[in-house]
């Protein structure tokens, strides 16, 4: 495993030692709102501070992206953290959330941790050599109909000024697809695709943190992500589409249907 690598999947599981603690006192965490269904918990904020703390330790020179701390430092190296991505699945108590961190060097990504703490899950990746779930090589599906395939999705639900066209997308998918899935943790739906679980997935209104890791991980997997245009900006619009190469390219044609 490349060092970088290495020292993400150790701040990773540190993050997961965190949450695992508070998981079974969900109704003891303390919760603030950083806007309408947007909640962050004060377990999103130790776990942050424990990744940039093991990361920095490292690598004191690097520079960070963080969902709940923001920009810090300016270097070739950006680490990028969701370091609880599905929070609103975990203060329910639902079993399906995980922790996401990428690097970024000189502008392109080249490492990727996704960790589901519940079913012990590590997804990893380095650019130039392959994407694993935990020791296992992965690669995307074989699957080469959208009338085959089982597809992931995220509803809007902070912002929905676009809500109507993807009503229309989410329409047209259902009826070509086998079946559509909402999980609510953008991170395992991407490691998902990855891993040939969906064979494509469709989301707009992202985070970088939530996409960045996952990226990485379908590219090495044999996958495609493109924003909704089909052009390479999904991390700065947080707009995604991804698939095994077949399927991508019809879940691309229905959103094309549906212009803005
Ligand atoms: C959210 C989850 C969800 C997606 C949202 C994200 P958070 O992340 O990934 O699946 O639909 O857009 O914001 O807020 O739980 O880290
Ligand atoms: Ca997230
Ligand atoms: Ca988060």
């Amino acid at each position: 495993m490349h060092p970088m690598l290495s020292i993400a999947v150790k701040a990773a599981r540190r993050a997961s030692n965190i949450i695992n603690r508070a998981a079974s006192n969900v109704d003891l965490i303390h919760v603030t709102s950083k806007g309408p269904a947007d909640y962050v918990s004060e377990v999103d904020k130790a776990s942050e501070a424990a990744i940039i703390e093991t990361l920095s330790s490292s690598y004191p020179s690097h520079a960070f992206i963080g969902e709940e701390s923001g920009n810090q430092g300016d270097s070739e190296y950006v680490w990028i953290i969701d370091p609880l991505d599905g929070t609103t699945n975990f203060l329910h108590g639902l079993p399906h959330y995980a922790i996401s961190i990428a690097l970024k060097h000189r502008g392109i990504l080249t490492q990727a941790v996704i960790y589901d703490p519940n079913r012990n899950e590590l997804f990893t990746a380095t650019r130039g050599a392959g994407a694993f779930l935990n020791d296992r090589r992965i690669r995307v599906s074989r699957c080469t109909k959208i009338s085959d395939s089982l597809i992931g999705t995220g509803f809007p639900f902070r912002e929905f000024s676009s809500v109507n066209r993807y009503l229309a997308i989410f329409h047209e998918t259902m009826k070509k697809c086998a079946g559509l899935r909402r999980p609510g943790a953008a991170s395992l739906d991407l490691a998902y695709v990855a891993s040939g679980r969906y064979d494509a997935f469709f989301e707009s209104g992202l985070g970088i943190w939530d996409i960045a890791a996952g990226a990485l991980l379908i590219q090495e997997a044999g996958g495609i992500c493109t924003d909704w245009d089909g052009e390479d900006n999904f991390l700065e619009k947080g707009q995604i589409i991804c698939g095994n190469p077949k399927v991508f390219s019809q879940m691309l044609n229905i959103i094309r249907n549906h212009p803005e």
